[in-house]
C-alpha cells in the first residue's frame, strides 16, 4: 500500500544515534514510544501483587479513571477506561443506540474520509455502515455546519443517518458546545474521536474518546479513555465494554469485552507522574520545528491546540510519497499517519461518500516527519533542513 513508503515504527528500536556525518547517522526514526520505566512503574505492580486484583474494574483502575477525571475536569463517574479508543468509538456508538438504528433503516454514521481507519472501523464494529465526509481546507475538521448541509443536500441518504462521529485530527481540538446542538436540532448522537487529543480535551456534553495506545502523548501500550456526555451514558458504556453486564449482572444489551486491566491502569498512573514534563519536551520539539521550517514558501506547519505525539507538515504540493521517499535516503524517516484517506482503503470502498478532494489533496501532501522525546536538537534541525533541501523546486 502506498501509504507506507519507510520504515515502519519499530517499537523496540534504539534512540537514534546522531552523527555530524550524514552518512554515517543511523535513520533517524519518524516516533520513538516512551513508556513508563521499570522502576516508576514497580511501585504500582507490588500494590497489584498485593491486592490480587488483576482486571474487572480494580482498585487501580478506579485510582487512574480519577486521576483522568481531574485531568479532564469532569467528574468521574464520566470517565471509563476502556482496553483501546476503537472499542471506546465502538462503546459510544452501541451506547446511542447504534444496533437499533442500523436494524431500523437508519444505519449511517457520518464521519471524515480524513481520519484513522480506526475510525471506520468502530462504525462497523458497531453495526453502521461509515458516509465518508469531506473535512475543511483549514482545519481538517468537519464543522456542524456542514454535516446540516449534507443532510439538507442529500435527503435519501440524510434521513438514514443515526449517528455522527467527528475527529479531531492530531492535537486538534473538536469544540463539542455546537455539536451538542447540532445533535439537539437534528436528534443524532456525536461522537468525537479525540483519540490524540489527551493534552487539550476538557468534558463536554458529547462523548469523546482519548487513545492511550504507545503511539499517544499518554501511552500505555494498548488503552483508551471515554469521557462521556453524562454519568448515565458512562454507566451504558461501562457495562457495554464488560460484555455489557450491569451491576446486577443482567445483559440488556450486549456489548464487547473491552475492560482496562490493572496493568494497563497501573502504567497510566506512572505515565501521569512524568506528564508534564514529557509535555514540555514535545512543546519545545515543535517549537524548534516552527522556528527552522519558517518562511519556506508553501510549506506549513500543523499547530494544532495540544500537543500532540506526531508532527505533520504540509508540503507545497502533492508530493508526500516523492518527498518521503527523498528524506529516507538521507536518513530521515517519515511517515503517512493517515495513509491514503479511508475511502481508498479497499475495505471502504464500496461504502457512501461525499466528493472528497480536499482529503485527497490532504493525504497526498501531508507527511509526519520524525518526533518523539529521543530527538536531540541537533536532529530536528537535520531533519527540517534536509525536508527544506528535497522540496521540489
Ligand atoms: C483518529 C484515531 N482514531 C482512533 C484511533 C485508534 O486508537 P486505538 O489504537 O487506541 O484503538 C487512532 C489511533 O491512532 C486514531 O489516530
Amino acid at each position: 500500500m502506498d501509504g507506507f513508503f519507510t520504515v515502519p515504527i519499530d517499537m523496540s528500536s534504539p534512540p537514534c544515534a546522531v552523527s555530524t556525518d550524514r552518512s554515517k547517522r543511523a535513520l533517524l526514526t519518524v516516533f520513538q514510544p516512551r513508556l513508563p520505566t521499570a522502576d516508576r512503574l514497580l511501585p504500582y505492580l507490588r500494590s497489584i501483587d498485593a491486592s490480587h486484583w488483576y482486571t474487572n474494574r480494580g482498585p487501580l483502575l478506579a485510582r487512574f479513571e480519577r486521576a483522568l477525571a481531574d485531568h479532564f475536569a469532569v467528574t468521574p463517574d464520566r470517565v471509563v477506561g476502556v482496553a483501546n479508543a476503537t472499542a471506546g468509538l465502538s462503546a459510544s456508538l452501541l451506547a446511542g443506540g447504534s444496533e437499533d438504528a442500523g436494524r431500523n433503516g437508519r444505519p449511517l454514521c457520518i464521519l471524515p474520509s480524513w481520519t484513522h481507519e480506526a475510525t471506520a472501523v468502530a462504525v462497523l464494529r458497531a453495526g453502521l455502515t461509515p458516509w465518508f465526509h469531506e473535512v475543511a481546507e483549514d482545519d481538517w475538521r468537519l464543522s456542524p455546519e456542514m454535516v446540516a448541509d449534507s443532510l439538507r443536500g442529500n435527503p435519501t441518504l440524510g434521513a438514514r443517518v443515526s449517528h455522527v462521529m467527528v475527529t479531531a485530527p492530531f492535537g486538534a481540538v473538536v469544540e463539542a458546545e455546537p455539536w451538542r446542538a447540532f445533535s439537539d436540532r437534528f436528534g443524532l448522537p456525536v461522537t468525537i474521536d479525540a483519540a490524540s487529543g489527551f493534552d487539550r480535551l476538557r468534558g463536554g456534553p458529547v462523548d469523546a474518546v482519548v487513545s492511550l495506545h504507545a503511539t499517544k502523548v499518554l501511552g500505555i501500550g494498548e488503552g483508551g479513555v471515554v469521557i462521556a456526555r453524562d454519568a448515565a451514558q458512562a454507566a451504558r458504556i461501562r457495562d457495554l465494554v464488560q460484555l455489557g453486564l450491569s451491576d446486577e449482572r443482567v445483559i440488556r444489551q450486549a456489548g464487547m469485552n473491552a475492560k482496562l486491566s490493572e496493568y494497563g491502569a497501573a502504567i497510566g498512573l506512572a505515565a501521569l507522574e512524568i506528564w508534564s514534563e514529557r509535555r514540555a519536551t514535545l512543546e519545545r520539539l515543535h517549537a524548534r520545528y516552527a522556528a527552522r521550517l519558517k518562511g519556506e514558501t508553501g510549506l506549513s506547519l500543523w499547530a494544532p491546540e495540544g500537543v500532540s505525539s506526531t508532527l505533520m507538515v504540509r508540503l507545497p504540493s502533492r508530493v508526500a510519497v516523492e518527498t518521503g521517499q527523498r528524506l529516507v535516503a538521507q536518513g530521515i524517516a517519515t511517515r503517512r499517519w493517515w495513509h491514503a484517506g479511508c475511502h481508498r482503503q479497499p475495505a471502504f470502498a464500496a461504502f457512501p461518500r461525499q466528493p472528497l478532494p480536499i482529503t485527497e489533496a490532504l493525504a497526498d501532501s501531508v507527511l509526519g516527519l520524525p518526533f518523539h522525546e529521543g530527538l536531540a536538537d541537533a536532529d530536528v534541525d537535520a531533519a527540517a533542513d534536509t525536508l527544506r533541501a528535497v522540496l521540489p523546486g
